[in-house]
């Protein structure tokens, strides 16, 4: 079986007190097959990481960016030392960020450097095959802006088609996932996919239980 990743966005959604009902009560991960990550904003990573820790919860935590920068005089980023006392993967270039914060190719290069030089893992986000991808990104995350949000999401031909050129690109990428109006009920199509490796979740990670129904509609 190929090994399937579950990344939940949960964008700029949540406060403190929604955080320790998130118990997706898995009970297995980190079994080579399927690897579960969670991604909140950043006031909200070190009270998930507690829960993680405290309840033994079977998923990893994940940031939803990264400073270009390392350490010093940069307000308000959170660089990659920071970013990694608590988490083992980040999102980088999704198209909210490329959108709304102007992030451009050689921006997301320094970022994608700034993860791998403190052994973060990027899920690097390409809105189609010919998005440019940094060296060094092992996982991609393939989500076309028309189905972001909209409850209007690709195909899972379609996302085939694109993790297969990507994949057949030999840039180093060792896994392609899809992103963008994925549920419940459309996961396992996404899935069964031979080059499509798992799910970029948004509004369908926001609550736990739903969440979990995902990943169990996927094996
Ligand atoms: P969506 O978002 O699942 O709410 O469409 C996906 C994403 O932007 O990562």
């Amino acid at each position: 079986m190929k090994k399937l990743f579950f990344v939940a966005n949960w964008k700029s959604n949540k406060l403190s007190g929604d955080v320790d009902s998130y118990d997706l009560g898995l009970e297995k991960e980190g079994d080579g097959e399927t690897e579960v990550v969670v991604c909140p904003p950043f006031t909200l990573i070190d009270g998930l990481k507690r829960l993680v820790e405290e309840k033994g919860l079977k998923f990893k935590v994940g940031a939803q960016d990264i400073s270009p920068f390392g350490e010093g005089a940069y307000t308000g980023e959170v660089n990659g030392k920071q970013v990694k006392e608590f988490c083992e993967y980040v999102i980088v270039g999704h198209s909210e960020r490329r959108d709304h914060f102007g992030e451009h190719d050689e921006m997301l290069k320094r970022k994608v450097a700034q993860a791998l030089e403190n052994e973060i893992m990027p899920i690097y986000c390409i809105q189609d095959e010919n998005t440019f991808v940094p060296e060094g990104v092992s996982i991609v995350a393939y989500e076309p802006v028309s189905a972001i949000g909209t409850g209007n999401p690709d195909t899972p031909e379609n996302a085939e088609r694109v993790a297969e050129s990507v994949m057949s690109k030999n840039l180093g990428v060792r896994f392609v996932l899809y992103g963008g109006s994925v549920n419940v009920g459309n996961v396992r199509g996404f899935v069964e996919k031979e080059h499509v490796s798992g799910v970029l979740v948004g509004g369908a990670s926001l609550d736990p239980d739903k969440f979990a129904d995902l990943i169990k509609a996927a094996s």
